[in-house]
């Protein structure tokens, strides 16, 4: 075991003082209004037993994550002492109990392979066990919170979570959303600095329809292509952070998989969850990527060398074919304030040197480029009120542009450039873009008052 933070001291008048938690479990209670008595009981999930026609809401282990029972076991000294009269039953025992524990724990299987298999049949029957038991009318929740290493590794098809997954998927549900939430403190030492936002995901499933049928690989990428871009639009719409987007657009990829009995590869054996992660992955970037096309010809250019160059400085020759293939020239993206060309080396300005004094009411070339950046560094530099003041100017057309650019950017930025810090920037746009759009409908303005006096 290792510890991550250092304990402070209780009576010390901050976060995790003693007065301090106990005011938030106060502040909990008296906004608890249960109806029924609740009751607890300590068993197994594999075989325990609930009454028919539950509904399932199930915080379950997370793979590799956390040895809970060894965990437990360096309390579970000290309570024994104090507790084996009370709970004679639970506190009769040496240690906590390890055999039936499902986490993937390779020092007690003898190795990956066996903890992961473990993991995964374990998973199942307890997964299945409450599916038998729980009602057809409601959907059951189940929560997976990702391991940071994880994400960082392999992103949405890292083995626990497909493991995971298919363990669902065997139980017999299927996936019919995804939703990630913030179940975690944004000032927890292993999220600070980093740009995991959301790192918990609550799945929601039925039980699979039982004359589902089989599909081909082909079959599934068609329909992955037919269904996946107004979901991903319509998450969009709902202004999912861009590093939540991956993980959100796996419910309806999931629920294309998982609504079949099997995806099946050209060899005839199933598809594995992680195939099918991968692809939902692929169709979220040619999506994000195929956004591009609406875009105008010199923002389009300045994605393209962004991929390529970041703001690094190129050949000229380079950037002219890139120019060409979109029917403009270099001069034209310089003109637009984009790029800066000198010495046959073309480069795009950084944030910071673009024109502070832009206004796009006077500038006769604006483009989704300048439109996304100028928010993003008046956003960092002035504040939410002076964004919200440039987005009006903007007016609704270019500013939704604009917002499609940031994602689009933030995975360029995540998948091609790996540079984290520029993606926390278009990240950062979109999270207050609801606030921005609110506060940016609520600006008069006093061309409107002009406008309808001269109307009348
Ligand atoms: C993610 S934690 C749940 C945390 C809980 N929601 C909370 O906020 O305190 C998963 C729990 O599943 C328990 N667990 C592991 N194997 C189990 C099994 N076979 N049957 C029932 N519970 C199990 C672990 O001991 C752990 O307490």
């Amino acid at each position: 075991m290792l510890w991550d933070f250092g304990e402070n001291n209780v009576f010390g008048d901050a976060a995790g003082d003693f007065r301090t938690s106990l005011g938030s479990i106060v502040k909990v209670i008296e906004r608890f209004y249960p109806y029924v008595d609740g009751f607890q009981i300590n068993h197994d999930a594999q075989t325990v037993h609930i009454h028919n026609g539950a509904v399932i809401s199930t915080d379950p282990p997370y793979y590799d994550n956390i040895g809970y029972a060894d965990l437990s076991d360096f309390f579970f000294g000290w309570m024994k002492g104090v507790l084996r009269a009370t709970y004679p039953d639970l506190f009769g025992v040496l240690a906590t109990p390890k055999a039936e524990e499902l986490v993937a724990t390779p020092c007690r299987h003898g190795g990956r392979e066996a903890a992961e298999s473990f993991f995964l049949s374990g998973m199942s029957t307890a997964i299945a066990n409450l599916a038998r038991q729980s009602s057809p009318h409601y959907p059951a929740t189940v929560y997976y919170a990702f391991k940071q290493s994880e994400i960082a590794e392999d992103g949405i098809s890292s083995a626990g979570w497909a493991t995971f997954l298919q363990a669902v998927l065997h139980a017999g549900y299927a996936v019919v959303g995804t939703w990630p939430i913030r179940t975690e403190l944004a000032n927890r030492m292993r999220s600070q600095g980093s740009n995991a936002l959301a790192s918990s995901v609550v799945l929601v499933c039925r039980k699979r329809d039982e004359n589902a049928e089989v599909m081909g690989r082909a079959e599934f990428i068609r329909v992955l292509k037919r269904e996946l871009p107004p979901a991903i639009a319509e998450l969009q719409a709902a202004n999912i952070a861009p590093a939540d987007m991956p993980q959100s657009a796996i419910g309806p990829g999931m629920g294309v998989f998982s609504r079949c009995k099997a995806v099946l590869e050209a060899d005839d054996r199933p598809m594995t969850v992680k195939t099918a992660l991968q692809l939902i992955n692929r169709e979220l970037d040619e999506y994000l990527g195929g956004v591009q096309g609406e875009f105008d010809p010199e923002t389009r250019f300045a994605v393209t060398w962004f991929e390529q160059h970041g703001t690094e400085a190129g050949d000229f020759g380079t950037a002219n074919s890139i120019a060409t293939a979109r029917g403009i020239s270099v001069e034209s993206v310089q003109h637009a304030g984009i790029a800066e060309a000198a010495a046959g080396r073309v480069r795009i300005l950084e944030r910071d040197e673009i024109d502070s004094g832009w206004d796009p009411s006077a500038d006769t070339h604006v483009t989704v480029w300048e439109c996304c950046q100028h928010l993003i560094r008046t956003l960092e530099h002035d504040g939410e009120h002076a964004a919200a003041v440039l987005l009006k100017q903007i007016g609704p057309v270019r500013a939704d542009a604009a917002k499609d650019l940031a994602y689009c950017l933030y995975d360029v930025c995540t998948n091609k450039r790996r540079d984290a810090a520029e993606a926390v920037s278009y990240n950062g746009l979109i999270a207050v873009w609801a606030e921005l759009t609110r506060q940016a409908a609520a600006i008069h303005d006093v061309r409107d008052d002009q406008q309808q006096v001269l109307d009348l």
